[in-house]
């Protein structure tokens, strides 16, 4: 495995049991904000890219039979299954997404690109598991993605940007639609 991807899961592997003292409050701002400018039918499949420890379940709890989390780090869907019981909670590394094609509505990925050594292979694996008219939620910390850089990023694709802006806190955020 690449070293910083194998860095990047040593450390959320660490420091799982922490991280929802340390983060609920702060990732739960970035849902209320991304999810007030996108509609979610109770029926969408959504795929969470490096979905943690969950946090998105308890956001969207009407969805959840429909939401699978996909994670690197073993430790962090622990957590989430010790909340979850009956959720989907899958270990995967982002540049390879065990999806059918066209199988999620929606495809979800908060604060986890900045972390990614090949954003640009991990957007390849997205795109076709989305279906025609599906959205793809991304969000990064500023400090790494700007607004121009997730633009890049969604270039690459044949996604149309729907809104692209900074969230109140933290992140850069984008919503895009195949
Ligand atoms: C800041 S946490 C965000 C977790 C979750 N999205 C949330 O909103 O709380 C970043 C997560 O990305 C995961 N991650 C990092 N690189 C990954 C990769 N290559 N594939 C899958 N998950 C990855 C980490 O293990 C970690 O759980």
């Amino acid at each position: 495995m690449n070293k910083r991807k194998a860095e990047v899961r040593r450390k959320y592997d660490t420091t799982a049991k922490a991280y929802d003292v340390r983060y609920t409050e702060i990732q739960n701002r970035k849902y209320l904000e991304v999810f007030s400018k996108l509609d979610v039918k109770i029926s969408d499949v959504i795929v969470d890219v490096g979905a943690g420890t969950g946090l998105l379940l308890n956001f969207l709890h009407n969805n959840k039979g429909n939401i699978f989390c996909c994670d690197l780090a073993l430790n962090m869907l622990k957590e989430g299954k010790k909340k979850h019981h009956h959720s989907h909670f899958i270990c995967a590394d982002s540049e390879f997404l065990p999806f059918r094609d066209s199988s999620a509505d929606i495809v979800t990925s908060f604060t986890v690109f900045q972390n990614l050594p090949n954003p640009s292979a991990v957007m390849k694996q997205i795109i076709p598991i989305l279906k025609n008219g599906g959205a793809l939620i991304l969000t990064a910390l500023q400090k790494k993605y700007k607004i121009e850089d997730l633009k890049k990023l969604i270039a690459q694709t044949n996604l149309k940007i729907d809104t692209i802006w900074n969230l109140t806190y933290e992140d850069t955020s984008v919503i895009a639609r195949k």
